[in-house]
């Protein structure tokens, strides 16, 4: 069974958000702390311009993984050279490498976006992201304290940076 890396369309965006929202579930992975709706998802994906994309990970026309490469801040022209990206796979494809190959894309893609870096942050618990990330070339910048609120409770988050 291939894997098959390919830029998101419309089409996928129920598949796209169910994905997302299996990791939200799992409450303790990614900042998003309510479900996404296919219509929200179908906007986002609609909303897309050349420098951003969302890239799937399909194995027999399902999609498993999705990753996001975005603007890091739009406000200020001298930071259009910093991405951010964000990756989410279902549990029973995780450790496969698929995280590693929608990373290749989506590093392509960055490149020709005239991206230079991208910069991330994980909350400080999430290891398994944290060494997937670091295994890809990114390097911690330093932690943020207190940085996130979720649950009612505030968690630090680790900023990582990566040289294209
Ligand atoms: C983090 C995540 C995206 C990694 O994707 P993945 O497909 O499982 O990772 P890969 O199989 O491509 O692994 C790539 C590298 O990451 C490392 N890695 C990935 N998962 C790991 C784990 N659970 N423990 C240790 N190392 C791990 C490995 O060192 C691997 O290196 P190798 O290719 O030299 O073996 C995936 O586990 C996930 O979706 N987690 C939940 C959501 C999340 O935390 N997203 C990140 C915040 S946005």
């Amino acid at each position: 069974m291939g894997t098959l890396i390919r830029k998101a369309t419309v089409n996928d965006a129920k598949q796209v958000a169910d994905v997302i929202n299996s990791v939200i579930s799992e409450g303790k992975y990614t900042l998003f702390d309510r479900a996404f709706s296919e219509e929200e998802e179908r906007a986002f994906i609609l909303s897309l311009r050349d420098r951003s994309a969302v890239y799937v990970a399909a194995i027999d026309n399902a999609v498993v993984g999705v990753q996001s490469i975005d603007l890091f801040a739009n406000f200020a022209e001298c930071v259009r050279h910093v991405a951010t990206m964000g990756t989410w796979l279902r549990t029973d494809f995780r450790g496969r490498g698929i995280g590693r190959l929608l990373a290749e894309e989506s590093f392509r893609f960055a490149r020709s976006a005239d991206y230079r870096k991208v910069v991330i942050q994980i909350l400080v618990d999430n290891e398994a992201a944290l060494r997937f990330y670091r295994s890809l070339g990114f390097q911690d910048i330093g932690i943020a304290r207190l940085h996130v609120r979720l649950g009612g409770k505030f968690h630090d988050e680790v900023y990582l940076e990566k040289f294209l």
